[in-house]
Formats: C-alpha cells, structure tokens, sequence
C-alpha cells in the first residue's frame, strides 16, 4: 500500500519477499485446509464473499469455483499481483483483486452473503478489528469463517511461540487461543456455528526459510526452540526421520452474522 503504515509496514517488507514462496509452500496449497474451509464455508452459487487478507488468492480461487462473485482484498501488492496473474491463467472471471487494509476496507455495510480470512488474524496487532470489519460487510444471516494457527490458552506458552515465530518472520504478531478467538467473535456481534481444532505438519526448514534467509535470526529460533515452556502444546518440532517437522494446530470457525 502505498502509506502503509505501523505494522503493516512489516506486513509488506514480509510478504514482497513471501509472494512467490508462500504461493506454491505445501500449507498454501494444502487440499485438505482447502477443502475443510469450504465444507464449513458453504460458498452457494448466487452469493457474493470476500477473502480479507487474500495473499495469492487460493482460497479467492476456490471460493469462486461455487460463488457467484469473489473480491479478494490484500495489503501487500506483490501478493494482489500474483492474485490477479493466477486467477487470469484460471479463466475466472468472477474475481477481482484490491489491494487494502483488511481490518478497513472500505466496502460498505452487509455488502457480501460471507467473509473468509485464513492465516491473517495472526499478522495483525488488534485482531479484533478484523473481526469487525468482517462481521460489518457480511450482511445479517450471512456467515464469518477464519482459518488460522492456533494459540495455547496458556499465556507463557503463547509467549513462547510469539518468541519463536517474531524471530523467525517479524510480520508476525500473535496467533490467538480458542477462547481469545471466541471472545472476538462474539464482541463483534457473531454467532458461532462451528469450530474445529485439528493439527497439522510442515516441512520445518522450508517454513524457516520462507521467512528468514539471516543466519542470525536462523541461530536466534534455533535457541529459542530450545527453551520450549512446559505445557506448550500447539507448536512443536519433530524430528522425523524426513527431516524436522513442524506441527502447528489449527482452528477454523464459522459464525453466522
Ligand atoms: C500468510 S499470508 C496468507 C494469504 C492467504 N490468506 C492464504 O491463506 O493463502 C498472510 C497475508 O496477509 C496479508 N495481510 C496481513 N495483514 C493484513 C492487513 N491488515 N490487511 C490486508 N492484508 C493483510 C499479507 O499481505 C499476506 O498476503
């Protein structure tokens, strides 16, 4: 953006270098976190969504192959680029791209049946703005659905994380627990329908070098992985014999407005 300001100045030094690695990693392009986002979703064939915090328009992408319309809205214009490149090789046109502030967009009151946003809540300082501005455009009836890392309840143990996740990509701000995120919802007004918390496995080494090429930073998670608290239990990495692994739990949610 182009006064992008505070954190989102993070956001887009991020995610300029991310575009192209995030957009073909194995968790972005996962079928299984896919297709459980539109099971729970339920896109119908004459609905409008919004994808807030859309990167490289997966989800944008897969929305638009059971909506009627799709916008996807990013902070970052590497990220929109690759959007609208993807989606234009897709023959689809029923999406656009904009680039913008998720937690501010712009579009006006009940403009769209749903909002979708996954792996966002975690890049952004005051989380509850998102929820928001997503329970604002969605109109009455219509649905809220967030796909994203999931924090311990536990609040050294969330620390730690943060600890581990700030050195490794400073874009990122805080994952949050289940209760933070069911706190959220319901101050923005919504109804929860559904939650699901399930765990899931990526490369390690592939992650830490999507956000960090410093040596420095490298060795500072390394250490920090060392000083793991007790009672952490959604993030851990395994030493399989493939390689290390890291095992992130998840959450997905769905509210209705
Ligand atoms: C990890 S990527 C996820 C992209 C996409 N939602 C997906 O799951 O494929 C995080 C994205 O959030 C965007 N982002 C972070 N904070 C944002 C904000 N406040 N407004 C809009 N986009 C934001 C970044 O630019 C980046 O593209």
């Amino acid at each position: 953006m182009e006064h992008a300001a505070g954190h989102l100045r993070e956001v887009n030094h991020a995610f300029e270098r991310q575009s192209g690695s995030f957009a073909t990693s194995a968790v972005a392009n996962s079928d299984e976190l896919r297709q459980a986002l539109l099971d729970v979703a339920q896109p119908a064939g004459s609905e409008r969504w919004l994808d807030a915090a859309c990167g490289p328009g997966i989800v944008t992408r897969a929305l638009a192959t059971r909506a009627a319309r799709v916008i996807g809205v990013d902070a970052t214009e590497a990220m929109v680029q690759r959007a609208r490149d993807a989606a234009s090789s897709a023959g689809l046109d029923n999406v656009s791209f904009e680039v913008g502030d998720a937690t501010n967009t712009g579009h006006p009151t009940a403009s769209f049946d749903g909002a979708v946003t996954r792996f966002a809540i975690h890049h952004i300082p005051v989380p509850g703005r998102l929820f928001g501005e997503l329970a604002r455009v969605v109109r009455p009836g219509g649905r809220v659905v967030v796909l994203d890392h999931l924090a311990d309840e536990d609040a050294e143990a969330r620390s730690w994380v943060q600890e581990v996740e700030r050195l490794r990509d400073p874009s990122h701000w805080a994952s949050l627990s289940p209760e933070m995120m069911r706190r959220l919802a319901e101050q923005a007004g919504l109804t929860m329908v559904e939650e699901r918390c399930f765990s899931f496995e990526l490369d390690f080494d592939d992650w830490l070098a999507r956000g960090t090429d410093d040596p420095k930073a490298v060795a500072m998670v390394d250490h920090a992985l060392t000083v793991r608290p007790a009672g952490t239990d959604r993030f851990a990495v395994l030493a399989k014999p493939e390689g290390r692994v890291l095992r992130l739990a998840m959450w997905l949610g769905s509210w209705s407005r």
